[in-house]
């Protein structure tokens, strides 16, 4: 992942080695951190959790993003692919648990949001960015289990352009049934993957 980000260097942006449980800056050198879905990989929660709030001034913020196990976004994919879900549940820890990661490090929770952002512009886009396997879930399942969910996917996938056809040669969209149509608009609506920030301060 660093040597993708150096691939495409910011001049503005430092690109240091190491790790969120030996961050390589002095203490109270940040004004705030940000983890965006890097807590589910680290190893050792409390060590980072410290070294966080050594390096952040007193005042700052962390901000979290994350999925939690009992908070799984609703993406498409698994609509229909419900056993890639649980293999990804599998990664996350509940919010609650977060929480206290937090909170065993002297971080004090001041709010808490729920985000949503397009991914993709479209279902097809985003069918193809999901075969490139950009999402850790991957790594944790057999090659059969990939295959069969993309060979599900690709079936569902044809099926709902097929019902978009359908869809525009009706003048009256009720007039194509309900249940299609609202199949068929619930897919459209721009794939959108929603999970949750938490804002910590340090006291
Ligand atoms: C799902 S990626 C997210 C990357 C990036 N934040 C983004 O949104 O594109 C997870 C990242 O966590 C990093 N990571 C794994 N273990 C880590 C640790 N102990 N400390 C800091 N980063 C870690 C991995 O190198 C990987 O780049």
């Amino acid at each position: 992942m660093r040597a993708q980000a150096l691939a495409h260097a910011h001049p503005a942006v430092t690109y240091a080695a190491r790790s969120a449980e030996h961050i390589p800056l002095p203490d109270a050198s940040c004004d705030a951190a940000l983890l965006f879905f890097v807590w589910h990989h680290v190893a050792d929660r409390e060590a980072a959790a410290q070294e966080l709030r050594r390096v952040v001034k007193p005042g700052g913020k962390l901000f979290v993003q994350a999925n939690f196990s009992d908070r799984m976004p609703d993406t498409w994919w698994f609509r229909v692919v419900p056993e890639w879900r649980r293999v990804d549940q599998g990664q996350f820890r509940s919010e609650e648990e977060v929480k206290r990661d937090f909170a065993g490090a002297a971080w004090t929770l001041v709010s808490r949001d729920e985000v949503t952002w397009l991914r993709s512009a479209s279902l097809t886009e985003d069918f193809e960015r999901l075969k490139l396997r950009p999402v850790s879930m991957f790594e944790h399942m057999t090659e059969d289990v990939v295959e069969a969910g993309f060979a599900r996917l690709a079936r569902a996938s044809s099926l709902v352009t097929a019902l978009r056809r359908r869809r525009e040669q009706y003048k009256n969209p009720s007039a194509a049934g309900q249940s299609l149509w609202v199949g068929v608009r619930d897919w459209g609506r721009g794939h959108p993957s929603q999970t949750c920030v938490t804002h910590v301060i340090r006291p």
